[in-house]
């Protein structure tokens, strides 16, 4: 299949693996891009620049096809090494960055220049418009259903991509809620060039997580996320568990006065604990609806030619015959 992202990034299948915390290392990133998607390291995720640099060697070790890299700009007061971590993707060749989590504008001068190009990763028809208008190359529209922080504007993909659709003139992909053929389709359909999966790509076989975690997305249905931070306008789509339950009776008590220290033993340092270590109730972690439309834990190849095979047969078969 050929669309405006498959050209722009050098890829076989218009499919991309969303930058994830704990779970975007090497072996993820190179896993789908193997198997003709594109596959995103988490730069955050390596403690320093040194460390992502050389993340990125380990994954050019294991694929000699396509990556990227994930930076997501983060709400903070004590911000990381940003510099570093963007020289280190210079420097390390890559050609493609998923931006996130505030606008990119500062470092696309120096991506632009390293020829890099730039998917910038929006909740909004107003943000992907703002970052079409800075020079990124195309967006990743993400809607409310998506694991993660779906922004505070609450609109699903059904509203959001045919928006995106009427304003954008750059590619954008689909993202959140994407799982099978029948999403890539739909993407499609709705004016999407692509799509973007986050929770779908942690229950592959490859996906470096523990096996506590690939289960419990299987195993969960389309009505066990919950949405949290939602009063520090910090929104995210987390799987529910204990520790999340108890974070939102804190949020209900404290109401309008709650501050992150609150709720920091629920959310601080939870990513290796569950990832790593398989401690499911540890803390809250990201986790879309999309879970339940995830039944098994195939390899990224399998799961990629899959959908390829189901969007192929979906489009010559079962809409041919409507017409
Ligand atoms: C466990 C997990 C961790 C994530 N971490 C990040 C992150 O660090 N940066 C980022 O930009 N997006 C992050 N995301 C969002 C994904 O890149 C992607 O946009 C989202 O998962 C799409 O929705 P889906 O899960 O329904 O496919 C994360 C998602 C999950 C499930």
């Amino acid at each position: 299949m050929k669309t405006r992202i498959t050209e722009m990034f050098g890829i076989e299948h218009p499919i991309i693996q969303g930058g994830m915390h704990f779970v975007g290392f090497a072996e993820m990133a190179a896993a789908v891009s193997n198997a003709g998607g594109l596959g995103i390291i988490t730069g955050l995720t390596q403690r320093t620049p040194a460390d992502l640099a050389n993340e990125i060697a380990r994954c050019r070790d294991m694929t000699d096809k396509p990556f990227g890299v994930n930076l997501t700009f983060l709400p903070v007061v004590a911000a990381p090494d940003y510099p570093g971590y963007v020289k280190a993707i210079i420097d390390g060749g890559v050609k493609a960055v998923e931006t996130a989590g505030n606008n990119p504008s500062k470092w696309l001068p120096a991506l632009k220049e390293a020829g890099i190009k730039v998917i910038h990763k929006c909740t909004s028809v107003r943000h992907s418009l703002k970052a079409e208008a800075i020079g990124c190359d195309a967006v990743s529209v993400d809607g409310f259903e998506c694991g993660g922080h779906p922004g505070e504007d609450d609109v699903p993909n059904f509203i959001l991509l045919p928006r995106a659709a009427e304003e954008l003139k750059i590619p954008f992909v689909a993202s959140g809620g994407m799982a099978d053929g029948r999403s890539l389709v739909a993407a499609l359909a709705l004016g999407a060039e692509g799509m973007n999966m986050g929770t779908r790509f942690i229950a592959t076989k490859e996906a470096p997580v523990h096996e506590n975690v690939k289960q419990a997305i299987v195993a969960a249905s389309e009505l066990d996320t919950r949405l949290v931070m939602r009063p520090l306008r910090n929104t995210e789509r987390v799987l529910t568990n204990v520790a999340v339950e108890r974070l939102l009776a804190k949020e209900k008590e404290l109401g309008a006065n709650i501050k992150f220290e609150d709720i920091m033993a629920e959310v601080a340092g939870v990513y290796p604990k569950v990832m790593t270590e398989g401690a499911m109730d540890a803390g809250a972690w990201s986790c879309g609806m999309v879970a339940g439309l995830i039944h098994d834990i195939p390899t990224c190849k399998e799961l990629i030619d899959r959908i390829m095979k189901e969007a192929e047969e979906i489009i010559s078969g079962r809409l041919k015959r409507f017409l």
